[in-house]
């Protein structure tokens, strides 16, 4: 696909999370220009010089970038990865505290530099900051995101793959939620191709202990092993390397490319929400349409009753820590 004329990401931190977007937006071609700012001076030039010494090999993107807040300007998104990050065995929401206070200083400055822009948040815990962004920003839900669940459910999406043997763009599940320990997948909307993933399993002679009303298809033990699987993932990379940056850095380039093409694409991102499923205030990943106005809509989706109760216990463990930051 084409780079959009006249495109600029911006993205805010040069560590191992930003310049893995820089570099997948380059070779997606995700923008025309890709700005790269850091505190650290000699860590950002040196990070763009060694990016811009690919572009032949990329689209036509240009890379820029710096240590001055000024090199964000005029960006169409500016997606937000600078803070402290997630240490072996920390929980994502034990980071908020010193993450909020960086926002608080940047977000104003940021808006000033780039007032049309759509802000993206990628640092963690990202479902606080989305809230603490958007309260700092003075902007709409809309124009002021976090990265979510797009990631998480990238990981369902090829744990489910492996599993069923389908290619993975024809496997349709989320996970919504927190991006952290009380996320979960939406397993009653989850689908191989035009069929229920149930039904999947079922046609495919999986059987499972007798369920309420009627076998299920498939072992409530393997689903669950999936949705553990899934919600540790980050930790089990973060143990191996020190980091998670490839995936999320795809993901992020994802969401710029959905408001630089303005396409419409449905992807799970963390908004505040106002009276989603009876959940308000907080900032979680549901189904949201993606355009270049940010977040076009919020999609409802009819949760189970299980799906309903796992999706107020990740809000009140939101609303928990928002309380404890003065959010
Ligand atoms: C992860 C980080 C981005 O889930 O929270 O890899």
């Amino acid at each position: 696909m084409s780079v959009i004329e006249n495109s600029k990401l911006a993205i805010v931190g040069a560590g191992a999370v930003g310049t893995s977007l820089a570099y997948a937006a380059l070779i997606r071609e995700s923008a025309r220009e890709v700005a790269l700012y850091d505190i650290n001076s000699a860590k950002v030039a040196a990070e763009v010089l060694d990016l811009a010494h690919g572009t032949q090999f990329t689209g036509a993107s240009r890379v820029t970038g710096g240590d001055d807040l000024d090199v964000v300007s005029g960006a169409n998104v500016v997606v937000i990865t600078a803070g402290a990050r997630q240490h072996p065995g920390q929980s994502r929401l034990e980071m908020a505290g010193v993450n909020v206070e960086i926002l608080r200083d940047l977000m104003p400055k940021l808006v000033e530099r780039a007032p049309d822009a759509i802000f993206v948040l990628v640092t963690n815990p990202v479902d606080v900051l989305a809230v603490a962004a958007q309260q700092f920003s003075g902007l709409p839900p809309a124009r002021v995101f976090g990265s979510g669940t797009v990631l998480d459910s990238s990981r369902l999406r090829w744990m489910l793959s492996e599993r069923v043997g389908v290619a993975i763009s024809n496997v349709h599940a989320l996970i919504v939620g927190e991006h952290g320990d009380s996320e979960f997948p939406l397993w009653s909307q989850a689908r191989i191709g035009p069929i229920s993933l149930a039904d999947w399993m079922l046609a495919r002679g999986a059987t499972g202990p007798a369920q309420g009303s009627g076998s299920v298809p498939f072992s409530e033990a393997e689903f669950e092993s999936i949705a553990d699987e899934v919600k540790n993932a980050a930790y089990k990379v973060i143990e191996g390397k020190g980091a998670t940056n490839y995936a999320i850095g795809l993901s992020g380039a994802r969401i710029v490319e959905a408001v630089l093409r303005d396409e419409g694409a449905i992807l799970p991102v963390s908004s505040v929400l106002t009276d989603y499923r009876g959940v308000s205030g907080v900032a979680l990943s549901v189904p949201s349409v993606i355009d270049a106005s940010g977040i076009a809509r919020v999609i409802d989706v009819p949760f189970s009753a299980k799906e309903q109760a796992l999706f107020e216990h990740s809000a009140a463990t939101l609303r928990a820590s928002l309380d404890t930051l003065g959010l």
